[in-house]
């Protein structure tokens, strides 16, 4: 049946994201280092008051998506075990609530960095998201690392209690609802962005060049070719945001990645405090020079 001209396009046309309705919300469900769960708001706060699908490409723990709570996205990551557990997450909440609480008593029986080491081996035997879960919310400081040599995982127990099964619960419900709307795939970010079109919006917060060459499979990530994948996307009329971390030591700032000239309309810049990876770095000591600057880049 032909349908009349307004009415085919508004049942054709999807639905929009708004930014209209976006409140703070802070628990983490990963700990995540580089995670921007305190920055969320104001990052949303740049992008377009409405638009078609969200991206985000580089999930890691999804601060962006988690505050955003999108009707249509598409997130995404390289790391196969952390998508794993966010397609648990949509598909049956209750498993991930288990992996968890079985773990968190396993870890309170005798001694907590025996537990630890334990669970951290079983994972490096067979990387697998019920165990990676566990890991990120016990290993200090968040910071997931693994040894060049032989890709396993290398952090050491936090000294930190890992929060209670039960306050875990509350935040698998609170975020399944906010996922709700969002589609997880195990890939590599160049699909994803060339998979964005006219009319949506794609947060990156790609891997540090350097201080992360060695955290979550980051090595080989060539910023020209995310920047020559952004432009392609800018092109089609897709609106870009893009994190950039930078670090500031004695008043001097050095950004990792050369950024091309003109090539970003907006460029703010925002401060995010210490770095949690320098203090994991020194081994506990903190750094008062070190000021981790994050910028956001806008293409429009
Ligand atoms: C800085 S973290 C993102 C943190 C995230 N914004 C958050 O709030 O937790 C960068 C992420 O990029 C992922 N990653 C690294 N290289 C990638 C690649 N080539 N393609 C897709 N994801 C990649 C890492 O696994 C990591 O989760």
């Amino acid at each position: 049946m032909q349908l009349p001209l307004s009415l085919s396009k508004s049942i054709l046309t999807p639905e929009e994201n708004t930014t209209d309705d976006v409140v703070p919300f802070s628990s983490q469900l990963l700990k995540w280092i580089g995670n921007k769960q305190r920055f969320a708001p104001i990052i949303i706060s740049f992008f377009p008051h409405r638009f078609r699908v969200y991206h985000e490409p580089f999930l890691g723990s999804g601060a962006v998506l988690g505050v955003l709570a999108p009707k249509y996205a598409e997130a995404s990551d390289s790391f196969k075990p952390l998508i794993d557990i966010w397609q648990m997450l949509q598909s049956n909440p209750e498993v991930v609530k288990d992996w968890y609480r079985r773990r968190w008593l396993e870890f309170q029986e005798g001694d907590r960095v025996e537990k630890y080491e334990k669970i951290k081996a079983r994972y490096n035997e067979k990387a697998n998201a019920a165990d990676f879960l566990f890991l990120v919310r016990a290993a200090y400081g968040g910071v997931v690392r693994f040894r060049k040599a032989d890709g396993h995982m290398s952090t050491p127990c936090g000294v930190h209690q890992p929060i209670h099964y039960r306050s875990f619960s509350c935040r698998v419900n609170a975020w399944s609802e906010r996922i709700r709307g969002s589609r997880f795939h195990h890939r590599e970010y160049e699909e994803s962005l060339d998979r964005a079109g006219e009319g949506d919006v794609v947060y990156c917060d790609p891997p540090y060049s350097h201080s992360q060459a060695i955290l979550y499979g980051a090595q080989g990530f060539s910023p020209d070719e995310m920047f020559r994948k952004i432009e392609a996307a800018k092109r089609r009329g897709v609106f870009v945001a893009l994190s950039l971390n930078a670090s500031k030591k004695s008043g001097d700032t050095s950004f990792n990645y050369p950024i091309p000239s003109g090539f970003f309309a907006r460029d703010v810049a925002m401060n995010c405090g210490r770095s949690m990876l320098r203090r994991f770095q020194m081994g506990g000591q903190t750094l008062e020079h070190e000021v981790v600057t994050d910028r956001l880049l806008l293409t429009h």
